[in-house]
Parts: structure tokens; sequence; C-alpha cells
């Protein structure tokens, strides 16, 4: 028998074909080439756990401050997720308080009852696309009600968002669509805060930035930036996360059954989700000096993928980390980034999660997933379906 040769190793997530299943490209890194460098881009990609973990500890070697995608950072408002410290000290405590677990679990009842409300509509025709009529809507209108928002614009926001994370196959940089609805979202916010400057205050976050900015903690651009980073985070990833779950129930069905039968089951996969099929795929950073790592150096001033998820699926670190497993039950993954960046609404996102979860498998009960219906977004960050349809026993 002749043995073929496997292809070149090439890392590249502006590869529509790499979003579809990164995970072989991602164990061929860790096992041959744990610093990678892309020439066709001149980025390097970091994808073991350790690695990843060490990065994202280190800010004073791997800076944030030059943007975190791979593409060039263009002339922008401050961004909290593209400083460093002393300015990204002073930023995120802004809001820190606001995120924390004690604080987002009064939202529950409002998670739930939007869920419910989402989903009731698609009982009787038995088929609902997750993401479409679901877990693109939920997370939007919880951010946007954090925000303080109209309710009414939740779809124009969320279509512009979702335009500012794609990027066309093979085009290293952001498309003009894209710069556009950034134009769009930053017009929108400077309406509403102009709007609200000449009304009473009011206690959302907005409000918030808005007082800390009279204080002289932020400035305007900084403020606009802050409301940038929340409604594209707060959205974006917890869609695909939901997404994803579904998915790899779908894929797994001896372990969907054990879920359905024990909803205290649905912690784990959230986590284990977050684990082996995170929606952040990798974070760049950009080295301030030469690094010396596993026989190469990676120059100063380039860009470096942090790619999360294959650090994820480390054996290195996981025992049987290709394994998809919700009584894992993982607390020390990178799917929220980890270090001064470590994701600010994680706590928000956990509980939007396990709240959708619960809500989908006590009225949906079992589903089953179209595969032709699936279709992907396409970004090199954020991996998961932009539909997926299921259907169900009618209700
Ligand atoms: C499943 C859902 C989510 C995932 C997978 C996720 C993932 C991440 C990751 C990996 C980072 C680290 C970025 C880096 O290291 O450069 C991050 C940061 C961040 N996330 Fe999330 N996130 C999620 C939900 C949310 C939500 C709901 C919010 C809104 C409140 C949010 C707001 C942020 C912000 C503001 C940062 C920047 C923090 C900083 O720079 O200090 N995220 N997220």
């Amino acid at each position: 028998m002749i043995e073929t040769a496997p292809p070149p190793l090439d890392y590249d997530p502006f590869d529509y074909r790499q979003h579809d299943d990164p995970y072989p490209v991602y164990r061929r890194l860790r096992d041959e080439a744990p610093v990678f460098h892309n020439s066709r881009y001149d980025f390097y990609a970091l994808s073991r756990y350790d690695d990843c973990q060490r990065a994202v500890r280190d800010f004073k070697t791997f800076t944030s401050a030059q943007g975190t995608s791979l593409e060039e950072l263009k002339a922008q408002v401050e961004l909290l997720i593209n400083t460093d410290p002393p300015v990204h000290s002073r930023l995120r405590h802004l809001t820190a308080g606001l995120f924390t677990p004690a604080r987002v679990a009064p939202l529950e009842a409002a998670v739930r009852d939007m869920a419910r409300a989402l989903i009731a509509p698609h009982l009787a025709a038995g088929r609902i696309d997750i993401i479409d009529d679901f877990a693109a809507r939920l997370p939007m209108a919880i951010i946007c009600r954090l925000l303080g928002f109209r309710r009414e614009d939740e779809d124009l926001l969320r279509g512009w968002t979702d335009t500012v994370v794609h990027r066309d196959e093979g085009v290293f940089a952001m498309p003009d669509e894209g710069m556009q609805a950034t134009l769009k979202l930053y017009d929108y916010f400077n309406a509403e805060l102009a709007d609200r400057a000449r009304g009473a205050s009011r206690e959302d976050i907005i409000g918030l930035l808005m007082a800390a900015q009279a204080e002289g903690r932020i400035d305007h651009q900084g403020v606009l930036g802050y409301i940038y980073i929340l409604s594209i985070a707060g959205n974006e990833t917890t869609t695909k996360l939901i997404g994803n779950m579904c998915y790899q129930l779908h894929r797994h069905p001896d372990q969907f059954a054990e879920v359905l039968a024990d909803r205290s089951l649905i912690s784990g996969l959230v986590e284990e989700t977050m684990r082996f099929d995170g929606p952040t795929q990798m974070m760049a950073r950009t080295t301030t000096r030469d690094v010396a790592l596993h026989d190469r150096v990676i120059p100063a001033g380039k860009k470096v993928a942090l790619i999360f998820t294959s650090g994820n699926r480390d054996e290195r670190h996981y025992e049987h980390a290709e394994r998809f497993d919700v009584h894992r039950n993982p607390r020390d993954h990178l799917g929220f980034g980890g270090g001064l960046h470590a994701c600010l609404g994680a706590a928000l996102a956990r509980l939007e999660a396990r709240v959708a979860m619960e809500e989908l498998l006590s009225t949906l009960g079992y589903f089953a997933v179209e595969e032709e219906g699936l279709a992907r977004m396409h970004s090199p960050n954020v991996r998961g379906f932009t539909h997926l349809l299921v259907r169900f026993v009618a209700r």
C-alpha cells in the first residue's frame, strides 16, 4: 500500500474550509508546530493549553494594545479589550461590579421569560431555528436591556454586530460592509448619548458610563468604545454557544438522553461545550519583545493568535481531550480567555446559556437537527451557526 504524505500544515483562520472543522488542524499544530508561523499573513499561532495560559497572563510580553484581531488595528476609539494596564484597569473597574455572579443572578427570571416567549410561537409547528428564532435574540435582548436600548432597535443592532464580526473568505481585513456597520453603530450610540444628555439620568450601564464621564473617569470616545464592545461581546458569542450546545447534544445522543433525564447536568453541558467547541476560537496579541519558545523565536512586534479552543483540546492538559463529556465539568478551560482580559460577561453568559438550555429541553424535549439546514458564520475569532433548524414533537 502506498502511504500518502499529509498535506502541508497550514493554519488559516480566513479559510472557510477551516471554519467547518478546525480541530484536525489544531491537533497538528499542537503536535507538529506549537509555534506556527503563517507566512501568508505574517502572524504566529500558539495552540497548546500552557502556552495560551502563559500568554494571556503576560501582558507585558503579549500586549493587547495593538488590537486583539489578527488584522491591523484601524484607528478607532479606545476599547477595553484592546488595552493594557493601567488604562485597562481603569476601564474594567468601571463596570466589573455589574457582572459578578451575584449581580447577574437576579436577571434569571427575565432571561427565562424571554426564552419562553421566544420558543412559544414555534411549539405548534414542531420546528424552530435555534439560532434565528431563539439564540440570536435572547442575549441581544438582555444586553440591550442592561445598556438601556429600546426593544424595537434590537434587530437593527444585531444585524450591525453580525456584520462587524463577519470576514470574507481569504481577505485579511474587515470588509467595507463591516466598516459601514461599525460607523452605523457609533452613530446610533452617539445619537443615544446626545438624547440622554438632554434628559434625566438613568440607572443602566449607559447611565453609569455617562456619570463616570461627568466625573472625568472616562472620555466620550471611551464611553462609545465601551458600549460598542458590550454590544458585540454580549451578543455574538452567547448566541453561538447556545447553538453549539444543541449541536453537540445532537452529535452525542447518549448524552442528550442523559441531560434530558437529569437537568442538573446542564451546567456541565455549558462548561464542556465551552471547552470542546467554544465560540471564541482565538484572540490575538502582539509581542513586545523577541519570545523564544519551543526552539523558535517569535520576533518583537508580531501578531500572535492564541487559539483557545485548541488549548482546550490539548491532551497535555485534559485526559481524552477530544472526547465530549458533560460529566467533565471543566472550570479551567480557556473558553472565556484568562488573565486580565478574562471575559467580563462570563457569569452572564453562563446564566443565559443554562437558562436557555433548561427552557429548550423542558419545552421541546428531544429534538433532531436538520443537518442540511445548518449554516455557519465566518469569522477568524468566533465559530458557530447562523442557522440550526431542529424538529421536535409538536405541542
Ligand atoms: C459564551 C459567551 C462568551 C464567550 C465565549 C466570551 C469569550 C470571551 C473571551 C475569550 C474573552 C477574552 C478576550 C481576550 O483575551 O482578548 C472575552 C472578553 C470579554 N467579554 Fe466575553 N464572552 C462571552 C460572553 C460575554 C458577554 C455576555 C459579555 C457582556 C457582558 C462579554 C463581554 C466581554 C468583554 C467586555 C470582554 C473584554 C474584557 C477585558 O478586556 O477586560 N462577553 N470574552
